[in-house]
């Protein structure tokens, strides 16, 4: 029914071997973290995940004021999906979607502003598994097939899945090996079952089964609990056969985890991340939640219980001696023309 472009040509796509990943993360992969964590040194930066309604109901919208490309929600005007051109290379649209004709609509919508797109098919959340998205696709391999198969041959740019591990090894290889013949570029393996959670063990030596089965890249995830710097992200590389890797809550604390040099301070790393978030208008709220997820157990400090007060991107960049610039910049957007937006975080 819908009409299937030529691919581009090979060396124009995103090529996911040997690369280091920033994964995705929901209300921690906005534009101003992917950014910082391409700053840092990683290649390809996944957004949040996306559900495929959301963004169907969302409008493309070129922000000339900031540069950037805004996906508004045209119910309430909030942005959905924002990218700017830095990106535009190294960046994953992850959708969650339980649809194979939505999720190629979605895919049509964003193909040309993102690098690549992915499924999410490994969240364990009730929302996600009783919409049958996530891993509910993992349960029902031939919508998952046919989720990736119309996506990977309607769209130009690259598709991937990011799954769990299943409780038995010879069942995980089988399922990856199944979905790498639908047409995607990669995989991204999480090394726990759908009832693991973070504190339980990454099952590494499955991801190196699949890597080891697949002639597609396999890119390994869920190392985060050993890994406190640079070293030991090529660590998991190694333990678990992968060419590529992908960092979620390590990245989430401190970003610069992505710096061959070394990890930087806290306080640096959140002066750039705020300042970011200023020059990219970042929502205040979704800001605040992202500096609480780095400073953790700095909440309780006094500068930490000052920064919880905080209700505006202003307020919270005067924690880093950051106010006199983010009213700048705001002024700036306002004087050309950008809504000026008053928000209240929580
Ligand atoms: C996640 N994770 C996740 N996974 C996904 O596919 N889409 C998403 O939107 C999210 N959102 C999300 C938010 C937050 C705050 C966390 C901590 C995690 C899971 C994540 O990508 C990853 O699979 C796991 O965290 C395991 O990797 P690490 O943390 O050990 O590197």
């Amino acid at each position: 029914p819908h009409e299937v472009k030529p691919v581009k040509a090979t060396s124009d796509r995103l090529n996911y071997s040997g690369k280091t990943i920033l994964a995705p993360m929901v209300r921690v992969g906005t534009l101003p973290m992917r950014l910082l964590a391409l700053e840092f040194g990683a290649d390809i930066v996944y957004s949040e995940e996306l559900i495929d309604w959301k963004l169907l109901r969302s409008f493309r919208r070129v922000n000339d004021v900031l540069g950037t490309i805004d996906f508004v929600d045209e119910t309430d005007g909030t942005i959905v999906f924002r990218t700017c051109a830095r990106e535009r290379n190294n960046v994953v649209l992850q959708i969650g979607t339980s649809d194979p004709e939505r999720a190629l609509k979605v895919g049509k919508i964003v193909e040309n502003d993102v690098a690549g797109i992915d499924i999410n098919m490994g969240c364990p959340k009730e929302f996600s598994v009783k919409g049958g998205m996530g891993v509910a696709l993992m349960a029902d391999l031939e919508k998952a097939k046919s989720v990736l198969h119309t996506l990977a041959s309607g769209v130009s740019c690259p598709v991937t899945c990011k799954v769990r591990v299943l409780p038995d090894v010879e069942a995980t290889v089988e399922v990856c090996k199944a979905l790498a013949e639908t047409g995607i570029a990669a995989i991204g393996v999480h090394g726990r079952t759908r009832d693991e959670r973070p504190q339980h063990g990454n099952r590494n030596h499955y991801i190196r089964a699949v890597a080891e089965a697949l002639s597609i890249p396999v890119i390994a995830n869920g190392g985060s609990k050993e890994i406190l710097c640079f070293e030991d992200i090529e660590k998991f590389r190694t333990d678990t056969g992968c060419s590529s890797v992908m960092v979620a809550r390590a990245a989430e604390w401190n970003v610069s985890i992505f710096r061959k040099e070394g990890l930087l301070p806290l306080d640096d790393v959140i002066k750039k991340y705020l300042t970011l978030s200023v020059d990219y208008d970042n929502n205040g709220s979704n800001s605040k939640y992202c500096v609480q997820n780095m400073l953790r157990e700095l909440q309780e400090t006094p500068r930490g219980k000052v920064f919880l007060e905080a209700q505006t991107l202003e307020q919270i960049c005067a924690v880093w001696d950051l106010a006199d610039y983010c009213r700048k910049r705001q002024l700036e957007f306002k004087a050309a023309g950008l809504l000026g937006r008053r928000e209240i975080c929580p």
